[in-house]
This record gives C-alpha cells, sequence and structure tokens, in this order.
C-alpha cells in the first residue's frame, strides 16, 4: 500500500541559490556574465579576460590582466609525477574518464592549497585549476593517441598553449594558426559559465560539505560527461555524421518526435533556453570562420543547416520549443580543428572550470551557506511492521 505523507510546503528548498555570476532569460534567449551579454564577450573579450570577469566581477584593465595571465601561466606545469597517473589508464579509455581520475587526484599533489576556510588557499587553488585544466586536457589527448606529452610553452597565450600541448610533437615546431587560436579562445568563451546547470549544481553541492575544490571539481566533470548535457557535442556529431545526407534528415525528425523511439535530436532543447541558445548563433558563425581559415568544409555542416531550418519550421518543435543549443555546432568546429569526438566534452569541461570555481568560490565565500541537502517528495509505502519469513 502506498501512500504520501503530508507534504510540509513549509519547507525552503535548499536546491536554489543565489548568484551574481551569470543571467539567463530562457524565452528571450539572453545569456549575461556579470551584466555582459555573451555575444560581446565572444566577439570583443579574451577566455582570460572572461575568467577574470567571472571570478572578480569587473572586465580588467590591461595591467589587471597582464597580472591575472602571469598567475595563471605561472602554474601551468603539472606535479611531474602527476603524468604516471596516465599510465594507469588503458590506450583507448574515453578522455573523460582520465580527466575524472587526474582531476579527482589533483588534492593528493596540491594538498596545500585545499583549506578552504582560508581565502589565499582559495584564490591559490582556483588559479591552479584554471591554468593546469588544459595541461591535463591535453595530456589526456596525448595520452590516447600515444604520443608524447608536451610541456607548457608559456610565452603562448592560454589558448594557443593548449593547442600546441595537445597538435605539437617534441619532432617538430608548432606554429599556432591565429583564425584556429581566436574560433578555440571563443568556443572556450562560449562555455564558460550557463548559471545551476546540472554539473555546475554538481559542484556546488559537493563543495558545499566542505570537500576540497579539486575532488569538487571532478564530480562537476562527472556529472557533465552526460549526454543529456556536455556529451552531447559529441553525441551531436555522431548523430549528424550518422544522417550523412539532408534527403535523410525527415526521417530522423519523426523519429525525434516519436515518443516510443529513444531517439533526440542531439544539440537540440534545452532546460531553460525556450528561445534560440545566444551561444549556437556565435558558434555557426565560427564554422565559417575555422573553414575559411583552414581551407576546409564539411558537407556536415549543410547537414546541420538544412536540419536546423527543417526543424524550425515543424510544428512539434514549434510548440516543444527546440532550438539548437551551444552543443549543435561546436563539434564541427572541433572535427576541423583536428579533434576527435571523443574529446570535445573534455574540451567543455576545460572551458566551464572556470565558471565552476567561481561558483564554488561564490558559494563557500558566503559565510551563511550551509550543506546543501535537497528534498523529496516521498511516494513510498506508510510505516508498517517487519514479517518473520516464515510468513512471507
Ligand atoms: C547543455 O542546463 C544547462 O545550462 C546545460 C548547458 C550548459 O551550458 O551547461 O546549456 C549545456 O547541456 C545543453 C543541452 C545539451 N543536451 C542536448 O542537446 C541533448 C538533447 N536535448 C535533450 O535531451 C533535451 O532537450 C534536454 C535534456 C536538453 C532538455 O530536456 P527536457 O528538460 O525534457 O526539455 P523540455 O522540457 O524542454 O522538453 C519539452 C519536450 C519534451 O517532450 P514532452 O515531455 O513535452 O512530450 O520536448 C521534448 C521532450 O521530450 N524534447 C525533445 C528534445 N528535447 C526535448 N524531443 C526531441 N529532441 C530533443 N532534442
Amino acid at each position: 500500500q502506498t501512500g504520501l505523507f503530508t507534504y510540509d510546503p513549509g519547507f525552503t528548498s535548499t536546491a536554489s541559490c543565489d548568484s551574481a555570476l551569470t543571467y539567463i532569460d530562457g524565452d528571450q534567449g539572453v545569456l549575461l556574465h556579470r551584466g555582459y551579454p555573451i555575444g560581446q564577450l565572444a566577439e570583443h573579450s579574451s577566455y582570460m579576460e572572461v575568467c577574470y570577469l567571472l571570478l572578480n566581477g569587473e572586465l580588467p584593465n590591461k595591467a589587471e590582466l597582464e597580472d591575472f595571465n602571469r598567475t595563471i601561466t605561472r602554474h601551468t606545469m603539472v606535479h611531474e609525477q602527476l603524468s604516471s597517473f596516465y599510465k594507469g589508464f588503458r590506450r583507448d579509455a574515453h578522455p573523460m574518464a582520465v580527466m575524472c581520475g587526474v582531476v579527482g587526484a589533483l588534492s593528493a599533489f596540491y594538498h596545500d592549497s585545499t583549506d578552504i576556510a582560508d581565502p589565499l588557499h582559495r584564490k591559490i587553488s582556483s588559479h591552479r585549476l584554471i591554468a593546469k585544466i588544459p595541461t591535463i586536457a591535453a595530456m589526456a589527448y596525448k595520452y590516447t593517441v600515444g604520443q608524447p606529452f608536451v610541456y607548457p610553452d608559456n610565452k603562448l597565450s592560454y589558448t594557443g598553449n593548449f593547442l600546441k600541448m595537445t597538435f605539437g610533437v617534441p619532432a617538430e615546431e608548432y606554429e599556432v594558426i591565429p583564425a584556429v587560436e581566436r574560433a578555440m579562445d571563443r568556443i572556450f568563451i562560449l562555455h564558460a559559465d550557463h548559471e545551476q546547470n546540472a554539473s555546475t549544481s554538481t559542484v556546488r553541492l559537493a563543495g558545499s560539505s566542505g570537500a576540497n575544490p579539486f575532488a569538487c571539481m571532478a564530480a562537476g566533470i562527472a556529472c557533465l560527461w552526460g549526454p543529456a548535457h556536455g556529451g552531447a557535442n559529441e553525441a551531436a556529431l555522431n548523430m549528424l555524421r550518422e544522417i550523412g545526407t539532408p534527403d535523410r534528415i525527415p526521417h530522423y525528425i519523426e523519429r525525434a518526435k516519436d515518443k516510443n523511439d529513444p531517439f533526440r535530436l542531439m544539440g537540440f532543447g534545452h532546460r531553460v533556453y525556450k528561445n534560440y541558445d545566444p551561444r549556437a548563433t556565435v558558434m555557426q558563425k565560427t564554422v565559417r570562420e575555422v573553414f575559411e581559415a583552414l581551407k576546409v568544409t564539411d558537407p556536415v555542416f549543410e547537414t546541420a543547416m538544412r536540419l536546423e531550418e527543417i526543424a524550425l519550421n515543424d510544428p512539434y518543435f514549434i510548440e516543444k520549443k527546440l532550438f539548437p543549443n551551444v552543443d549543435f555546432y561546436s563539434g564541427i568546429i572541433l572535427s576541423a580543428i583536428g579533434f576527435p569526438t571523443t574529446m570535445f566534452t573534455v574540451l567543455f569541461a576545460l572551458a566551464r572550470t572556470v565558471g565552476w570555481v567561481a561558483q564554488w568560490n561564490e558559494m563557500i565565500s558566503d559565510p551563511g551557506q550551509k550543506i546543501g541537502r535537497p528534498r523529496q517528495l516521498y511516494t513510498g509505502p506508510t510505516q508498517r511492521d517487519y514479517v518473520p519469513i516464515e510468513q512471507r
């Protein structure tokens, strides 16, 4: 006999939170970081500048940005023993499995900055995470392709350094292509933070218990990996490649509408946006820029644009308010730059680290913060007595 206990409407949910970092208006398709529209930041800013903005609340002046860059650059190396950690994984391990493991292990190497009660320690571990995540991500890629790790080159920009650690090899000079560096930096900006999404809420909930920031970020990475969340960029490109040519689109549109079919249009729909995801607008423009810079093309881009056009004119998608989200076009760019699909969510995690760190700092610095404890609506049996096994 299942029955509901009286649901106490009086308790206040601990799931929601106050935050001054990011504002989203899902109906209008608006995304602001500390008041600045994502389109303007993507157009005029750099990822390092957006990191400073998210962490400190204001855009930096020239001296502040140079100082911040210097601080981050100083932390790009990882403990040499951490590189042995990778050898414990199979070569064909998904790079996100490697990221979960290695980032979770960071507190074993940098425990000197895990005292979260000390604002200076919080600042050092925040900078360490933002600085080291590109190195760790590049190493995860190198390990899966069997190439030697490439050390950071601190003469390069944050993003240029990451591209060189990923695609450079010790035997040759590596030249960062400015247009690719710009596109990659813009992709990082578009993924930096996004209010209380699933992985950010995971980081906040883990952090609310006082867990060290490295462990909290590993929890965020684990949550982001899911195909309904950050894993959608990998799933979206795989879907577009499976669709192949535009004539096959109607079949997939019908599948996406069929409630008995688990298939969903990857890169479409959103928990909050019931309008066009402003990040997808910038992403689509960036596809064209990268294709032009690299003198490449990919027929899957035509398929993606045709799929968007058909879906946006389909009564089901109109009624359900389903639009392309940040993941719909990003994989096309990343693939053109040379990343395998398995690295797409790693890149999302790399870029979102600043958002997770900024949200964690905001929460842990609040003197009134308490451990998160979401409640439930109990739907199980009402109280009953134990039945001895002989009578069952
Ligand atoms: C990210 O939260 C964030 O901010 C996340 C993120 C970030 O930056 O952190 O923006 C990043 O995760 C973007 C989303 C990436 N995921 C995908 O692209 C996967 C494909 N999308 C779907 O799985 C889905 O849209 C979700 C999971 C994103 C949202 O699912 P919901 O909450 O069910 O969406 P909804 O309530 O708006 O759905 C309305 C209806 C539902 O049908 P009914 O129950 O009303 O009959 O539309 C259906 C859904 O089943 N629907 C889809 C669909 N997405 C929703 N139908 C077909 N294809 C889809 N993609």
